[in-house]
């Protein structure tokens, strides 16, 4: 793996003693899209704030490209770019403005090419002599990421990109997250949706009170917890399961009317015939069945939960 951010056992203490980061280790894979994924007050922001360099860590180190975020902060900075949680840009400037200065900000020679391909990647050319006080909700929040990628940034984090976003703009989001992707830009965001993780993320790292509880692919995070289970409702109680289904890991709901079969993989679905063969064998007849299939959303409230 060719790593572009290296985080190392991060600790975060604020001034009212609050312990917002426990000792985090966390790797970003150059060019993946990783998820950051984990309830509200979790310390999403302040971790991505550390590693952007707006929020001190009170302990550990941080790699960007391979320049320490604090001994080398110059060349860190230029690399990164950050869409925050909140606006906070200046309402009387125009969008032109705002976006130029922004790049300024990086020490980047001007490139009003590189402003107005921005500009109209992000649907705001039309706008670009507009105050940023008269733009919509929608509008804002693509001017936001309008100013991060204004210096060409090869990192860019996302800190709740749709959070209180319409659907319609949450779409263009994700879109314009993998066009960039496409564009060799690694990219991080911060979510407490699970959809977002799911529909977005190369890899999904799971944060919960200042720890990171677990990273790993979408694909086989989805696998390795993904349960599935094959649900059949019984036309009547079964008082016990019976010896010749002991093969099947069967479970019998408390009011003994339902036999609940658990399986994870493809080899273990495959043994729903025979077992459907042997119920009927046993002449224990159900008039309905049900499958179903955990969610990551359910895989997440797990997680939290036993974490608690
Ligand atoms: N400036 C601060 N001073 C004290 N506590 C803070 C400060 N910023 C955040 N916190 C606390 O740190 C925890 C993590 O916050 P944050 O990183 O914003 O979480 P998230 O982005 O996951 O919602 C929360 O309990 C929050 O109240
Ligand atoms: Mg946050």
């Amino acid at each position: 793996m060719d790593p572009i951010i290296v985080a190392s056992k991060l600790t975060k203490t604020y001034a009212s003693g609050f312990q917002a980061l426990k000792g985090v280790d966390l790797t970003i894979r150059r060019g993946e899209i990783f998820a950051l994924l984990g309830p509200n007050g979790a310390g999403k922001t302040t971790l991505i704030g550390v590693i952007c360099g707006i929020v001190n860590a009170t302990s550990g180190t941080v790699l960007a490209d391979g320049h320490d975020i604090v001994r080398d902060y110059r060349a860190a900075r230029t690399k990164i770019g950050l869409v925050p949680q909140e606006l906070s840009t200046d309402m009387f400037e125009t969008v032109w403005n705002a976006v130029t200065f922004s790049r300024g900000l990086f020490g980047k020679p001007k490139d009003p090419a590189h402003v107005e391909k921005v500009l109209r990647d992000l649907s705001l050319w039309e706008k670009r002599d507009s105050k940023i006080m008269t733009l919509s909700g929608g509008m804002k929040r693509r001017l936001l990421i309008a100013k991060a990628l204004s210096h060409e940034p090869r990192i860019l984090f996302l800190d709740e990109p749709t959070a209180g976003v319409d659907v319609e703009l949450r779409r263009d989001m994700w879109k314009m997250v993998r066009e960039l992707r496409e564009r060799g830009v690694t990219v991080i965001l911060t979510t407490h949706y699970i959809e977002e993780a799911e529909e977005m993320a190369d890899r999904i790292g799971v944060i919960n009170k200042g720890e990171i509880i677990l990273v790993e692919e979408k694909a086989a995070l989805m696998q390795k917890l993904g349960q599935k289970q094959l649900t059949l409702i019984l036309q009547r109680p079964l008082a016990s399961i019976p010896e010749a289904l002991s093969e099947y890991a069967l479970e019998l709901s408390d009011d003994k009317s339902r036999l609940v079969f658990s399986f994870q993989s493809e080899a273990e679905r495959a043994r729903i015939a025979g077992l459907l063969r042997a119920l009927a064998e046993l002449g224990i007849d159900f008039k309905d069945l049900q499958t179903r299939e955990s969610s990551l959303e359910e895989i997440f409230v797990s997680l939290v939960r036993s974490d608690a």
